[in-house]
């Protein structure tokens, strides 16, 4: 299909908005989110986030640096506050704000002083919630787009609501654009959440699965290795968040008990990255910098790792998933047609 066609069919306000091509997000994955892939996902037409929880002030100015030498597209920061210490905190805000960043992504709790900061630096805000609630929490905090992230996904989940059901909830209940998240890997996907009500995909394993994401190999094999079902919602890995945060994780030892209590006294080191040690039971990912028993870590991944099949660059992804998702919604038997 022709490219102008594609963008036609796909495009929605947000992606006025926002300034991309097509309604495909990349989630802020905090490790592997970083500038090469950041700028990969903007140069396809899509829009990419910067996954800085709780990275330093330094590393993410040099990050926003590095994707401003690669794209001249617009893109994002996450940031999460609940698991941040607020003098870290702090120091990221100003840094972000100084820079001048397009657009923030929020997650996990919700602070109407912290988007009243950012809006009134001339952010646009998003953020990412589990529940219909949640958006209209964050919607009467200021947010200018509400994230539904179903529990289908991958890395910290925030609710328990099935994303479709989830779609349907926060888009009848607020009047900012909805982005669907959890369990997203084609064009399918994406077709079936515009056909809901959302108005693009935030995609997170799905890009993580590419040459440019900063997850180590072994994260990436894994997911390509995962069989339907093999996902598992856990609270095992907790070392670096508040207590009580699920995560969804490929199955590995941790999960299936074989460490003993993530909660017990004691701290086992299990890696490394750089100067700093990795612990068991800590929501660390394996990363392209990191050494250790990658086995043991959080292998993060949402249900749709199951039909993940190779590790393309990420503008092939993208290109994949907008081709299908354009077809099924310009073909005349699509509800869209109706
Ligand atoms: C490896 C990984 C790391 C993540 N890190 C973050 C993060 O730092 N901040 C955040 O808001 N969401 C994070 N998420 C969740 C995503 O924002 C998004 O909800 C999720 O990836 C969507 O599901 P999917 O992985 O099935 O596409 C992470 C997800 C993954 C897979």
């Amino acid at each position: 299909m022709h490219i102008f066609v594609q963008r036609q069919t796909l495009q929605t306000p947000v992606c006025g908005l926002l300034g991309c091509d097509y309604p495909v997000f990349l989630a802020g994955m905090g490790g592997v989110a970083r500038s090469e892939l950041v700028a990969a996902v903007c140069n396809a037409g899509g829009f990419g986030f910067l996954g800085m929880v709780r990275e330093a002030p330094k590393l993410i100015r040099a990050e926003i640096s590095r994707v401003r030498a690669a794209t001249p597209r617009g893109f994002g920061v996450n940031l999460i506050p609940a698991a941040t210490p607020p003098d870290l905190l702090e120091a990221e805000l100003e840094a972000v704000i100084a820079e001048h960043v397009a657009a923030v992504t929020l997650f996990w709790d919700m602070s109407p002083a912290l988007v009243h900061r950012l809006r009134a630096a001339g952010c646009l805000v998003l953020s990412q919630v589990g529940s219909a609630d949640e958006a209209a929490a964050a919607v009467a905090a200021g947010a200018h787009i509400v994230i539904a992230q179903g529990f289908e996904a991958g890395g910290h989940v925030r609710g328990r609501i099935p994303l479709k059901t989830l779609i349907a909830e926060v888009v009848a209940r607020v009047d900012v654009p909805v982005l669907a998240a959890g369990g997203i890997v084609d064009g399918r996907d994406l077709a079936a959440a515009l056909a809901l009500g959302a108005q693009g995909a935030v995609i997170g394993t799905g890009f993580l699965a590419t040459r440019e994401s900063f997850a180590h190999d072994y994260h990436k094999e894994r997911i390509i290795a995962a069989k339907p079902g093999e996902t598992v919602h856990t609270q095992a890995f907790h070392i670096n968040w508040p207590a009580g945060t699920a995560v969804r994780v490929l199955s590995n030892s941790v999960t299936r008990g074989e460490h003993g209590d993530p909660f017990a006294a004691g701290r086992r080191i299990i890696g490394g990255q750089g100067q700093r040690p990795i612990y068991l039971f800590s929501t660390d990912s394996p990363l392209r910098d990191m050494t250790g028993e990658f086995e043991a870590m959080a292998l993060y991944a949402g249900t749709g790792a199951a039909r993940i099949e190779s590790i393309p660059t990420a503008a092939e992804r993208l290109a994949a998933i907008v081709e299908e998702a354009a077809r099924i919604l310009d073909s005349p038997s699509s509800p869209e047609h109706g």
